[in-house]
């Protein structure tokens, strides 16, 4: 069982906590389905197309997708815990146990990928990539939302890595020119950074800290004073490519 797939003994996950229930009303993420919804709205997808979610946690998204778009959005996260959780809450969704680096789909059998703050914690982005462009259709849309610097001050506490978003904020212009050397194009770019900030609001409010936060969500100690004097330049966005 690699790291991506521990269950919740020992350390947990993060995003496993039941703590992001509260403050994210069921999505572990920034933004809640404004994201989503902004990005379903400009893809457009037809009626029929289909849609895989990957790392889909609760598959709150899935669900969201499938009652307000009609369209068939299955799920697929390596937490094993979380797609318990999901399909304990909705039986009819589609959620699989399994990971971005081998997903168990054909060639061509999705018309949109989405990713939501889940590709900055995928440890394989190089299998990923190859996965995620080889269940796409061609033309197909792959919804990327995630966090990112802002400033050209570039780094963050090695301790927050393994298990946070934040800990693997993109540098964009390192995430463009990946995506472009694998075969995307760039379709489309907003910046939800205020998404962000309300969510960390949120977490001060409730929690007093976000180092409270961190521990209370992932049982270890983490020094992110650095991150606290630098918050404000980590951003979260939303971009749409295509598969080329
Ligand atoms: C921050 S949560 C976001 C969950 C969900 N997309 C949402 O917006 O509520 C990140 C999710 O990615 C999953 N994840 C991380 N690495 C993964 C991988 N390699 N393959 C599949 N899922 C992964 C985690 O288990 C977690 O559920």
């Amino acid at each position: 069982m690699g790291i991506n797939e521990k269950e919740t003994t020992g350390s947990m996950h993060m995003y496993e906590s039941a703590l992001f229930k509260g403050l994210t009303g069921g999505v572990i993420r920034p933004g809640g389905f404004a994201i989503t919804q902004a990005a379903m709205e400009w893809c457009a997808f037809a009626q029929d197309a289909r849609l895989l979610d990957i790392g889909c946690g609760r598959g709150v998204t899935a669900e969201f997708i499938q009652a307000q778009y009609g369209n068939h959005c299955i799920g697929i996260d390596c937490s094993r815990m979380l797609v318990r959780e999901g399909l304990e809450r909705n039986k009819a969704l589609e959620l699989l146990h399994g990971t971005a680096e081998a997903l168990p789909f054909e060639d061509g059998s999705m018309d949109g990928v989405l990713t939501e703050c889940s590709f900055s914690l995928i440890q394989d982005k190089e299998k990923a990539l190859y996965e995620i462009k080889r269940v796409l259709k061609n033309s197909g849309k792959w919804i990327l939302s995630d966090m990112y610097l802002r400033s050209a001050e570039k780094s963050l506490p090695n301790d927050a890595r393994p298990v946070s978003c934040i800990g693997n904020a993109f540098i964009l212009e390192e995430l463009y020119a990946l995506l472009f050397e694998k075969g995307f194009r760039m379709l489309h770019f907003e910046d939800h950074t205020r998404a962000l900030k309300e969510l960390m609001a949120n977490i001060l409010l409730e929690h007093g800290s976000l180092e409270t936060f961190f521990q209370l969500t992932t049982g270890n100690a983490c020094n992110l004073a650095d991150a606290e004097g630098r918050k404000q330049k980590i951003g979260y966005f939303l971009l749409i490519a295509q598969k080329e």
